[in-house]
């Protein structure tokens, strides 16, 4: 199980909080009682759900103490609920399952979509974002750094080179089970600053199950090496910033 970082993960927490918010504002439900957030992190995006639905149940699901425990310092009145999202159901068909940034965590997505769907009422709303940028020089050059040291044999089975489908596979899954459908993709230009940020980015998330199988020295030399690789491929402009474009994946299934 990858062990978060709270503080690593939150340092570009502006750029991350934007496609939560472009998530929530197409979710086309007036008032959802039961709602839960599944792979809440830190919270930032389950308390944005209990503010635009006052009255409803809010709960944030995590498999990450540490993120749970910054959740929960939040003092907000949401149920915090530390679960394994590859077995997790609801108590009761509920009205919203939100997911921001968590489900590429999981595999089979031609089985995990289909279960969670099961998990609403008639009228409720599966809505999810993911990462769509696994072909981009930020993460292929994770498997370049990968396949250039001595830890190749460690790293290769904890690194999850293309862990999302097609747009057109999602459509295929979920069409069939729904009422309706919105997917769409966004590229997000984000504008970065400080000595190498992609590096910094990717530490906080993609990153972490790689780092953790490394001790101190190997894991230097390991970002060394994918830093060399990021920095060509994002040098930083004249301003001095490095823009890191960034595609995601969206969609919000109704039942
Ligand atoms: C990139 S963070 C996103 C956090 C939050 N949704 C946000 O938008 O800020 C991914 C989260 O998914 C959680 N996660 C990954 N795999 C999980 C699993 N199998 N069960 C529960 N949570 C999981 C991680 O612990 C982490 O907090």
């Amino acid at each position: 199980m990858t062990t978060w970082n709270p503080t690593q993960y939150l340092l570009f927490g502006n750029e991350r909080l934007r496609p939560a918010l472009d998530l929530l504002a197409r979710i086309p439900l007036e008032a959802p009682r039961a709602v839960y957030d599944l792979g809440c992190g830190t919270g930032t995006a389950t308390v944005l759900l209990k503010e635009r639905w006052p009255k409803a149940q809010v709960t944030g699901v995590d498999s990450s103490s540490e993120m749970l425990e910054r959740a929960r310092s939040l003092g907000k009145d949401i149920t915090w609920q530390m679960d394994d999202l590859s077995v997790w159901q609801p108590d009761a068909p509920c009205d919203l399952i939100y997911s921001n940034a968590a489900l590429h965590w999981l595999d089979s997505h031609q089985r995990l979509f289909p279960h969670l769907l099961e998990g609403l009422k008639p009228g409720g709303a599966l809505a999810v974002q993911m990462p769509q940028n696994f072909s981009a020089p930020s993460h292929t050059s994770i498997t370049e750094a990968i396949h250039s040291g001595p830890w190749r044999k460690r790293l290769e089975p904890h690194y999850r080179a293309h862990p999302t489908l097609e747009a057109s596979a999602y459509y295929a899954i979920l069409r069939p089970r729904v009422a309706s459908l919105d997917i769409w993709e966004t590229t997000y230009y984000h504008v970065l600053s400080g000595e190498n940020p992609v590096v910094e980015w990717t530490k906080g998330s993609i990153l972490r199950p790689l780092l953790a199988q490394l001790d101190e020295g190997e894991a230097r030399a390991f970002l060394e090496e994918y830093g060399a690789l990021v920095r060509k491929a994002y040098p930083p402009g004249q301003d001095g910033k490095t823009v890191l474009p960034f595609k995601r994946l969206f969609f919000i299934a109704v039942r």
